[in-house]
């Protein structure tokens, strides 16, 4: 894998990226699934500066890169992935930094590469309210943005008010939550100048309009407990995985037409589906990712047969 970056490129990315950059890092250690192949290159920039010089580093060698947030709902094919991963949780410049909000509410200025839990805390130990339907989902605030991550008690999108952004040419600007097109579970970038030749902006901070709680701290941080022991005793946490591994249907859950087929437990390889919840994916025993994606596969094609549905991957796969 390391073969695309010679030795001298090594020592140009190593100054670009300091001790946080790894050469043919098995991805096992920077997913949820735990397991996947290696990145040829896998970086962590520690600001937007470093970052920006590794984006145009990889662009003038024509080398393919890609943010991986906080690697929670990737899967890196075992082949590996020829090219530069990203991670930003080193990248966080703006941090949690409130900014002016209208009476009751409060705009949080937050860093892409900061944790959602991080940002749940933050919110919860300062008594916002409004991120309630996040607490609980592992990744990055960008990441969760990318794909509009979320729950039953709400998504990120229904917060969001702004996000900066980074173009494909280097340069960056905000963007408002009007100019982005969010549905469920995703997010299409409006095509006007903003994504060309295909090429996707990156996101780098987002700004949250989050409600002051009349309750208190203690109030508050119980009412989040509550929220996450409900979700434990409906998903297998005790296992790696992606959380849920297919969107659901409109108007229909994938978990529940996947367990009316009788298909809780059934393995391939190391993977499973969860006996706890059928649209989970677990990394029961070593599985590798061509456990998963076989086992994925075999759902897919049950569901279809059955239901006539085309189940959609929530999960991105990478790779070779
Ligand atoms: N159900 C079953 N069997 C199962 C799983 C679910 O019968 O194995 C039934 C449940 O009893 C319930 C219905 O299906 O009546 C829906 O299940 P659940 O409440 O667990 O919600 P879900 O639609 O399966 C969604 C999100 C989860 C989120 C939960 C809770 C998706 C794909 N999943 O799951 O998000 O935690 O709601 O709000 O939208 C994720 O996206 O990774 C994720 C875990």
């Amino acid at each position: 894998m390391t073969d695309i970056i010679g030795k001298s490129e090594q020592e140009r990315l190593k100054e670009l990226a300091g001790e946080y950059i790894s050469f043919s890092e098995p991805m096992s250690r920077h997913t949820t699934f735990r397991t996947g192949g290696k990145a040829a290159v896998f970086a962590r920039p520690g600001s937007i500066a470093e970052l920006e010089a590794l984006l145009d580093w990889a662009a003038e060698k024509k080398i393919a890169c890609e943010v991986i947030g906080g690697g929670s709902n990737l899967l890196v094919k075992d082949g590996g992935f020829a090219g530069i991963l990203i991670n930003l949780s080193r990248c966080t410049d703006a941090g949690f930094r409130p900014e002016n909000g209208k009476e009751g509410s409060v705009l949080l200025r937050v860093s892409a590469g900061s944790g959602l839990r991080a940002f749940c805390g933050f919110a919860v130990r300062n008594r916002l309210e409004g991120t309630e339907g996040l607490l609980g989902i592992p990744g990055s605030v960008g990441g969760g943005i990318r794909m509009n991550a979320g729950t039953a008690l709400g998504c990120i999108s229904d917060i969001l008010e702004s996000v900066r952004i980074m173009l494909p040419g280097g340069q960056s600007r905000e963007m408002k939550r009007s100019e982005m097109n969010f549905s469920y579970r995703s997010l299409c970038w409006n095509a006007d100048g903003i994504a060309p030749e295909g090429r996707e902006p990156l996101i780098l901070e987002a700004v949250f309009r989050l409600q002051k709680s009349r309750e208190s701290v203690g109030e508050c941080k119980a009412r989040a407990r509550q929220i996450m022991e409900k979700r434990k005793k409906t998903q297998p946490w005790q296992f790696p995985s992606a959380g849920c591994f297919f969107k659901n249907p409109p108007g229909l859950s994938a978990g529940k037409l996947i367990d009316s087929l009788g298909l809780k437990g059934k393995r391939a390889g190391g993977a499973e589906v969860s006996c706890k919840h059928a649209n989970f994916i677990i990394n029961r025993h070593r599985a590798s990712a061509s456990d998963i994606l076989a086992l994925a596969e075999l759902l897919q094609k049950s569901v279809c047969k059955k239901f006539g549905i085309r189940l959609e991957r929530e999960v991105k796969v990478i790779g070779q």
